[in-house]
């Protein structure tokens, strides 16, 4: 089945990811789609959880921490900027720190606790994370298209939820066998359940944000994630691997679309050996996936010209990727 029917097939996927190895095309079948969704009269949104400006790249506009940003009618890019986000976090620390403690600044050897706690990269993760629920929580789109880093956050934040999960449990747990202590000495203990609660809503909190976002990961129904690959046996491999962890955490794989395949018509040309080789390779690959992936090989994009920068590429390579609209 053609890339396009599927869309037409699957009408309340909200949600279009692209995963694979570094490198293969997730950045420009993310534009790509948007631009075809957008064409095709769709509102959306296409957005980068890479702190390597990706997006700014392929529309060729600055769109690095500007939220929402129109690039054609319909269609809108928006680039995630962590850091203006930790610093807003750090902010928040700041603040909270002033209020509890009644302080009117904040002390030197905290200070540098704080800066330091913002340099860790799991701060960067979670201020990535924190932007992309709100993303979608916020709604006002159509598709809401995910330009993912290599292998996907996907599974890093699936992989998160479970380790929350199993977290918050064991402080619910510890939370009830408190309660019965408190009950002996309620009067003592009044404080400090105030605050424990305080914390335990917090964690709350976070748990169903993160549940909200890998809930949109396994969401059959909203949810598409396709793969991209090439003809390369690493390629290939790797890509079984990724699609065995992903069954594992119950992500559903909407299908494969083939990436710099060499067009055909070249081929009856004359060509030079060099060339010839690379066809011969080509085809050994091509079969092997077909073999492997069969009818969930979705699309077949030819290798372009030129990088895929800028409108007239990305509507030459939409158009080989949907067909024409
Ligand atoms: N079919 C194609 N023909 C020609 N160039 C292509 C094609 N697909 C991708 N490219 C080029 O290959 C490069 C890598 O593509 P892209 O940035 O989309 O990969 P990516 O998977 O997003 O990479 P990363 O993992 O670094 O995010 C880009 O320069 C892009 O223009
Ligand atoms: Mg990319």
């Amino acid at each position: 089945m053609s890339l396009a029917k599927i869309f037409e097939k699957y009408p309340n996927r909200r949600y279009i990811m692209f995963g694979g190895k570094g490198g293969l095309g997730k950045t420009t079948f993310s534009a790509a789609t948007s631009y075809y969704l957008a064409k095709t009269g769709k509102k959306v949104l296409v957005f980068s959880v890479d702190p390597q400006a990706s997006l700014t790249d392929i529309f060729q506009k600055d769109i690095f921490g500007k939220g929402p940003t129109e690039i054609i009618p319909n269609l809108y890019a928006q680039e995630i900027d962590a850091d203006q986000r930790v610093k807003k976090y750090q902010g928040e620390i700041r603040q909270k720190i002033l209020d509890m403690y009644g302080m009117d600044k904040i002390p030197e050897e905290i200070e540098s606790y704080i800066q330091a706690a913002a340099a860790e990269p799991a701060m960067e993760e979670s201020a990535i994370f924190d932007e992309v629920v709100d993303i979608v929580v916020k709604g006002g789109y159509d598709y809401y298209v995910y330009d993912l880093v290599p292998l996907g956050h996907a599974l890093y934040y699936l992989s998160m939820a479970s380790v929350y999960d199993a977290w918050i449990d064991k402080i619910t747990n510890l939370r009830e066998q408190m309660r019965e202590f408190d009950q002996a000495a309620a009067v003592i203990r009044r404080e400090k359940e105030l605050d424990e609660d305080a914390i335990l809503n917090e964690l709350l909190f976070i748990k169903e944000r993160i549940n909200k976002s890998s809930s949109i990961l396994t969401d059959k129904e909203k949810t598409a994630f396709f793969f991209v690959l090439t003809a390369e046996e690493m390629v290939i491999k790797d890509t079984q691997k990724a699609a065995e962890l992903f069954a594992k955490f119950d992500v559903p794989l909407s299908g494969y679309i083939m990436n710099r395949v060499l067009p055909s018509e070249l081929k009856d040309q004359n060509i030079p050996d060099y060339l010839k080789n690379r066809f011969e390779m080509q085809e050994h690959y091509l079969k092997i996936i077909d073999d492997e992936f069969k009818e969930q090989i979705l699309a077949r994009v030819p290798e372009m010209e030129r990088d895929v920068t800028g409108l007239a590429m990305i509507d030459k390579l939409a158009r080989k990727m949907f067909g024409e609209f």
